[in-house]
């Protein structure tokens, strides 16, 4: 466990602004994943877009993790980390003919979601493998822009068209090895997640892909982001319900089918710390405002979807609590992490950590008002490591001038 005195010291160490990751409890957490299912054949994809850095891929590749992609330079990366094809699913939407070449060159199976592209794969690709991903018409959750299934979505094969799909198949003699559904993230009712995998597994008829080897349900599992407003689920028993049904489906179709599962979030969420110092307060007619190193490019999940993060106070945790806009440096009044948010007495160049940091921040971030994003951090064992380093403005300015070059 990171404690507030080994921020202050890693702070010290690295400066700020910083992103710190407790590898130890990514670990855990990935594990923990496993220990709530009851079946044989499980494995859990790590959706990498969740949090890229290669020293997290590194340590997830070394504890037997596969790996979920959406762009060939995910595949490569995690190629490079020492990830096999076989440990790979790549579920990119919208790919463009070049890029499925590309891919398809990396011996990766495919994760195919329009009939336009299951078309074009298997005129690519006569006698391939390849997964199917469904629309499975169940809405679930955290917000509208990260629901992925319903008649609002770009994802997914229409289940109506299965005489369609099941056309394109013959034409191109294409082996359905695994069915695939990613409902949402940040699902809180398991009820939804059930429903979703149920109705996945009833297109699942023997006599339509007789060749599956897999069913995989995605990712979604949800992560509190706010300590004081809990939300309790019970992944033990949703992993057991979870493992009856698809026992029960399995004898049907008559084989042992291997159950996947896809997070992001679960695995990388909590283990993230976006440290940032506060440098400017300001009173604007009491409102109490204080501004930091850090900004919305660099951890935009406030600004983007109203998301919760919590804030810790490291210099001055039991300082009398006040309300605070917590802003940052960009030249945008929405570029703000929290607003009037009550959190101990905060003095210029006290250190506060934005919590739950460790998926869809860093690798969601980008350098708007020319900003370097931080440098990164990962514990492992009680010791820091330095996994991706600072970049100066001066050699931000100097890698934006060179494009002249280019
Ligand atoms: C296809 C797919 N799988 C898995 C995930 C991971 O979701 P989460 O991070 O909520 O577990 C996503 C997230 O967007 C996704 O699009």
């Amino acid at each position: 466990m990171i404690t507030n005195r080994d921020i202050i010291s890693i702070t010290e160490k690295y400066g700020s602004p910083l992103y710190l990751y407790d590898g130890d409890l990514i670990l855990e957490k990935y594990r923990e994943l496993y220990s709530f299912f009851p079946w044989r054949k499980m494995k859990i994809m790590y959706a990498m877009k969740a949090n890229y850095n290669p020293a997290i891929l590194t340590l997830l590749e070394q504890n037997n993790a596969y790996i979920d992609a959406v762009s060939p330079a995910e595949v490569m990366l995690a190629k490079k980390v020492g990830f096999s094809s076989e440990r790979l699913l790549y579920t990119a939407n919208n790919m463009t003919d070049d890029e499925m070449y590309e891919v398809k060159k990396e011996g990766v199976l495919f994760n195919i979601g329009s009939n336009s592209r299951l078309e074009k794969y298997g005129r690519a690709f006569p006698g391939s493998e390849i997964c199917l991903r469904f629309n499975t018409d169940i809405v679930a959750g955290a917000n509208e822009k990260i629901q992925t299934a319903g008649a609002l979505t770009k994802f997914g094969l229409i289940m109506s068209d299965i005489n369609v799909i099941k056309k394109i198949l013959k034409r191109y003699n294409l082996k359905v090895v695994g069915l695939h559904v990613h409902t949402g993230s940040g699902i809180k009712n398991t009820q939804k997640f059930i429903e979703s995998a149920e109705t996945l597994l009833s297109m699942g008829k023997r006599e339509d892909f007789p060749e599956l080897e897999f069913i995989d349900f995605g990712g979604g599992f949800y992560v509190n982001y706010n300590p004081d407003n809990i939300t309790k689920i019970d992944y033990y028993d949703f992993g057991r319900k979870l493992s009856d049904i698809f026992s029960d489906f399995c004898k049907n179709y008559g084989k042992e089918l291997e159950m996947r599962f896809e997070p992001g979030k679960y695995i990388v969420a909590e283990a993230g710390h976006l440290i940032t110092q506060v440098n400017t307060l300001k009173n604007n007619r009491n409102r109490l405002i204080a501004g930091t190193d850090s900004g919305f490019p660099q951890l935009i999940r406030p600004t983007m979807y109203d998301a919760y993060h919590h804030i810790l106070n490291i210099s001055n945790p039991d300082g009398e609590p006040h309300h605070y806009d917590i802003a940052g440096n960009i030249c945008e009044t929405g570029d703000c992490f929290a607003v009037q948010r009550k959190i101990p007495e905060i003095r210029e160049n006290d250190i506060l950590s934005i919590e739950t940091a460790g998926a869809y921040c860093y690798s969601m971030g980008g350098i708007y008002n020319l900003r370097p994003m931080p440098p990164e951090v990962i514990v492992v064992n009680g010791k820091d490591k330095l996994t991706n380093k600072r970049i100066s403005s001066s050699e931000l300015a100097e890698n934006i001038y060179n494009r002249l070059e280019n």
